[in-house]
């Protein structure tokens, strides 16, 4: 195939915050993922230390936290102070600590020197709560709240930048799950609330690939926003314990991901704020959380409700199964790729992006007594946040190859070659995602002005489709060539993730 760009058009400068992460309260991602006091890799505050090393390598530049469904039934006035007592989680159906509760998350956030972005829960919350939050985090020294933080051995601000309102309250499976009338004005209050604390707040609300429900937020509450927050799995088991293959992940790196960008693209600008408003992607993983049961319970199996073996095997051991490490393959670098390559070519509207989570479950990093597993998905971060640069290139492709096959008894038509071209300072790095399972693809790369004399290549990639790594196995990793020169073209390895460096 054959690429064709120039520095001068541009799509938008690439926001850093496109490789941003999520932590949420579930399954090992605080407890036993970045925050383990009885870990020998603990730092004198509870944080395992060789999470903060593999986290800062791939330098995240906003985290978001507590949730996700967690959220919708969380109190933040339990996770701070001298005393934290546990309270059961509603969402999850278990216990939580409140050990690690919001003065922790900034911590952790100082430590990586990222952002905190914080979801509130309007869910059994309200526009109150929410603001008091922000009292708690953001006031000098005013109220209750900023009195509270000081006493808690915070004297300064935590200066939370990023708040959004609510998580999936459009969804009957989220505790508090509103009508699009009830959000818009939900929203709305909410957002007056927290401005009257701290008009420098940057706001985001839950939205969906929904017209109705968009429509109402935006018109009700839209000129108090300046995101609109989406999510995206792309393959889930709910139920049984399965996953599909890399050629069927390869058939969603298409419009299933570019579609529900250009969806809340068209209501933005239907509405007249695609200049306001910009769109996070807080949630997105190929792989959906593997947590059954958690709420069908009582309605595939109501008999079941007393049977506490059971839940305890079904609903709450099941999860250890996000801990299964060859579920990670190829299929999730590949797809990552091509999923911030859709973000960078749409960086003029998506400005942010959240993995979902970051350690465990379905995260980048899997932690373990001895150690920590960094999975396929982890790598693309590090070739993405530490290589591409600032102006994404708009490009025209010609002859593109492509892959075809049925999902889900459609038939599928996605390119075989993902390719996003960055530029800045008079250098380019092209982040090329090779899709194909078995074959080598050819790029060339037309520049309408002046040309590269030298490039180096850095490829993600393992020995087949299926490859992973696991305690004790390292099948997956990037490979760097040396600076050579550039002859225009260049040869990819089948299902591979690469960055090209052009001077
Ligand atoms: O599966 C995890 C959940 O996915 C998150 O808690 C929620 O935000 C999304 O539905």
């Amino acid at each position: 195939m054959k690429i064709i760009f120039h520095p001068a058009h541009s799509v938008g400068k690439a926001d850093r915050m496109l490789y941003g992460h999520f932590l949420e309260h579930f399954h090992r991602q605080v407890y036993g993922g970045v925050y383990d006091p009885t870990s020998r890799f603990a730092d004198e505050e509870g944080f395992r230390t060789d999470v903060l090393e593999a986290l800062r390598r791939i330098k995240p530049p906003i985290i978001r936290w507590p949730g996700g469904c967690y959220v919708s039934a969380y109190d933040w006035k339990l996770g701070v102070g001298k005393e934290r007592l546990p309270n059961f989680d509603k969402a999850w159906r278990v216990e939580e600590s409140n050990e690690f509760g919001t003065d922790e998350f900034i911590k952790f956030c100082r430590k990586l020197d990222c952002e905190p972005y914080i979801c509130t829960n309007a869910g059994t919350g309200t526009p109150e709560q929410m603001s008091d939050w922000v009292e708690y985090c953001n006031l000098e020294n005013m109220g209750r709240f900023a009195r509270e933080r000081i006493a808690n051995g915070s004297e300064k601000p935590h200066a939370v930048k990023f708040w959004s309102i609510g998580n999936e309250n459009w969804g009957e499976h989220e505790i508090g799950s509103w009508s699009a009338e009830q959000w818009g004005s939900l929203v709305r209050e909410s957002a007056k609330m927290m401005l009257r604390v701290d008009p420098t707040l940057e706001l985001s609300a839950a939205a969906l690939d929904d017209l109705d429900w968009n429509l109402n937020l935006l018109r009700t509450a839209g000129k108090y926003l300046d995101w609109i927050s989406i999510h995206g799995y792309w393959d889930g088991s709910p139920d049984g314990y399965r996953h599909a293959d890399y050629n069927t992940v390869m058939l969603r790196t298409g419009e299933r991901i570019s579609d529900k960008i250009d969806f809340v693209r068209a209501v933005l600008t239907a509405c007249g704020l695609e200049k306001q408003i910009k769109i996070a992607f807080d949630e997105w993983n190929l792989r959906g959380w593997h947590h059954p049961n958690i709420i069908d319970i009582w309605e595939r199996e109501p008999k079941r409700r007393e049977d506490k073996k059971f839940y305890e095997e079904n609903v709450i051991a099941a999860r250890n199964c996000n801990d299964i490490n060859a579920t990670y393959t190829m299929a999730d670098a590949v797809f990552s790729a091509a999923f911030l390559n859709t973000c960078l070519r749409n960086c003029d509207i998506v400005g942010m992006a959240c993995f979902s989570p970051v350690v465990n479950t379905r995260g980048a990093i899997f932690t373990h007594k001895d150690g920590i597993v960094l999975r396929p998905q982890y790598f693309v971060f590090e070739l993405y946040a530490n290589l591409l640069k600032e102006t994404v290139l708009d490009t025209w492709s010609e002859c593109v190859p492509v892959l075809t096959g049925e999902d889900g008894g459609k038939a599928v038509t996605v390119d075989a070659v993902d390719v996003a071209i960055t530029y800045g300072a008079g250098e380019y790095a092209a982040a090329v995602v090779n899709k194909d399972p078995e074959k080598e693809q050819t790029v060339q790369f037309s520049m309408l002005e002046g040309a590269a004399k030298e490039m180096r290549i850095h490829t993600l990639n393992g020995p087949s489709v299926d490859a992973y790594n696991d305690i004790g196995q390292t099948q997956v990793g990037i490979t760097v060539s040396e600076w050579v020169p550039f002859e225009g073209s260049i040869r990819f390895a089948p299902h591979s993730v690469n960055v090209v460096e052009l001077r």
